[in-house]
């Protein structure tokens, strides 16, 4: 955004950017049809594999000189150091002052992290074990809604982080889940939202969790105390019902008790686990109660597997470092403006809205660590659906629109449910897919096929538009730790670079506080005195006067 007049930054200052601006000048010119042509053995060089996660990043407007170029750039503004930072347990997260350790909500029994001297390991594994024991109650039938029936619905309510994970989680491994049980989750402070969720459930069967990391959020707040009241109006109004339906989820124990639930059913976590890194914490337990204790640590050990990869790993074959400094490459030197995330795994619809409050909320900032406006561009817009879907919808754009938006095709060798020729058939396109936006159509090879010659250029694929290929060998718990992993340190790897606060998110706090000032004036009963600007205040009497 409008970078111009700036001074330039530590980060434009370095060599290796300068040696990056004039070898993307060279590289504008080159094709990836040229570079396949070049060398045939690029789509077998340009890959990485971790653990069973493959990447395949051959079909990128990279060369050997551009990764060389990037590397420079990583090893010149620290990158090895800040991981370690990171895994270290400092105070990374300056705006806040604080760690960010969501690495130790995975990290095994008997590793060592230190947070102000204190080893947080075994609390992490005391809340699992709290979880794990309450799970299993739940899914056996041993804990008892208050008229003594046992839980068939469990209902998580919270937002951002504290929703868009559980739900995903729940939404790609529900092949794992307890089908005899109902999972749903509020968000949304339209009421809509609750009303859809309840209007088929016995509130005696029904179990909320209210996540929330501060447990003062607004939306999350005003739902559960929707949910409270609704489960006292089917329940005859007894208090004491209340224990039994609800439990907390947070770091905040005042404000749940505050809330009237009782501490011994909170599950906590700490202040050094980001809302949007926290869905392997306690944050999780909706999913714990899905699919159960063990396949929830089977999802904990591949994000481990992940963090391992990352941390030790040389960055030229280190998964999240080569996908963040190609999605840097493609937004700093190519003017790319989003990136586009496509499953080809109907369980993972959910994925691409997780990593947009992971990506966005992270890296969609302005200034430096030093506070400086950047002269660069930072977090692009990260978006997507999964295929086979979205190819019938926004995918023309991306092939012949005047865009380039890079994509990240996930892919599986094996499904979860063999239908037929579905599976080869869903492959096929994802192969096909990276093919056609890679190397495109001439208008030579679209005359060769008898077009006529005003429809030539309509029917042209310009081709060279960059993508990954990830594949794994079928969706399980770990591999979607692997795969969340794997886009949470492709971020810190951008912000690292770009010398910015991934882990926080003063952004979304004036929205926040003038909703509250308007919410007032809304429900005023007397004509408020309005002094906003001459839109806002002429909405705010419109609304008033229709309402
Ligand atoms: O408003 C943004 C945000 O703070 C997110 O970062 C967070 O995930 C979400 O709200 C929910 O916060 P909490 O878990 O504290 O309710």
């Amino acid at each position: 955004m409008d970078s111009g007049n700036r001074t330039k930054s530590s980060l434009t200052q370095r060599p290796s950017w300068a040696n990056l601006l004039k070898h993307a000048d060279e590289m504008r010119s080159t094709t990836l049809r040229d570079l396949f042509t070049n060398d045939t053995g690029r789509g077998e060089r340009f890959t990485a594999e971790a653990d069973g996660i493959f990447l395949d990043y051959s079909k990128n407007r990279v060369t050997e000189q551009t990764l060389q170029l990037l590397l420079a750039l990583a090893n010149e503004t620290g990158l090895r150091g800040k991981i370690d930072a990171m895994f270290r347990g400092d105070k990374i997260n300056i705006t806040e002052n604080r760690a960010v350790l969501h690495v130790a909500l995975r990290a095994p029994k008997g590793e060592q992290i230190l947070v102000d001297g204190k080893d947080v390991v075994p609390e992490v594994h005391e809340v699992l074990e709290k979880m794990s024991g309450f799970a299993n109650r739940v899914r056996s039938g041993e804990w008892k809604g208050a008229t003594g029936k046992h839980i068939r619905n469990v209902i998580n309510i919270g937002i951002g982080g504290s929703d868009l994970g559980p739900v995903m989680a729940y939404e790609a491994l529900r092949h794992y889940s307890d089908r005899s049980m109902t999972f749903r989750f509020v968000s949304n402070v339209d009421g809509t939202d609750f009303a859809e969720a309840v209007r088929d459930l016995a509130a005696e069967e029904t179990l909320f969790l209210v996540a929330s990391k501060t447990f003062t959020t607004l939306e999350t707040m005003t739902n559960a105390h929707t949910a409270r009241e609704w489960l006292l109006s089917k329940l005859g109004g007894d208090e004491a019902a209340v224990a039994k339906h609800f439990v907390a989820i947070s770091t905040n124990a005042k404000e749940v008790a505050k809330f009237g639930i009782d501490t011994a059913n909170m599950f906590g976590f700490w202040d050094w686990v980001g809302g949007r890194y926290s869905m392997d914490s306690a944050i999780g337990l909706s999913t714990m109660i899905a699919i159960g204790p063990d396949h929830f640590r089977e999802m904990l050990a591949g994000f481990h597997a992940m963090d391992v990869h990352f941390r030790t790993t040389p960055f030229e074959r280190n998964l999240p470092v080569l996908l963040g400094l190609l999605t840097l490459w493609y937004t700093d030197f190519f003017d790319a403006q989003t990136v586009a995330v496509l499953p080809y795994e109907q369980y993972l619809k959910r994925f691409p809205a997780y990593l947009q409050q992971l990506t966005m909320e992270s890296n969609g900032k302005h200034v430096t660590l030093e506070g400086t406006h950047v002269d660069y561009e930072t977090g692009p817009v990260y978006w997507g659906e999964p295929g086979t879907n979205g190819q019938h919808s926004f995918y023309q754009l991306i092939h012949q629109g005047t865009r380039q938006i890079p994509c990240d095709f996930i892919g599986f060798a094996k499904s979860l449910n063999p239908l037929g020729r579905h599976h080869d058939m869903l492959m096929a396109n994802v192969f096909a897919q990276a093919e056609a936006l890679a190397f495109g159509k001439t208008a030579e090879q679209v005359k060769a096929e008898g077009t006529a010659d005003w429809l030539v250029p309509h029917r042209v694929f310009e081709g060279n538009r960059p993508s990954n290929t990830i594949l794994a060998e079928v969706l399980t718990p770990r591999v979607l730790g692997q795969l969340i992993a794997l886009y949470e340190h492709s971020v810190f790897t951008q912000a690292a670079i770009w010398n910015i606060d991934a882990f926080d998110q003063w952004g979304v706090e004036l929205g926040k506080v003038l909703a509250t000032k308007i919410l007032g004036e809304l429900e005023s009963p007397a004509d408020p005195a309005l002094a906003h600007d001459s839109s806002t205040n002429a909405l705010i009497r419109r609304y008033r006067a229709s309402k």
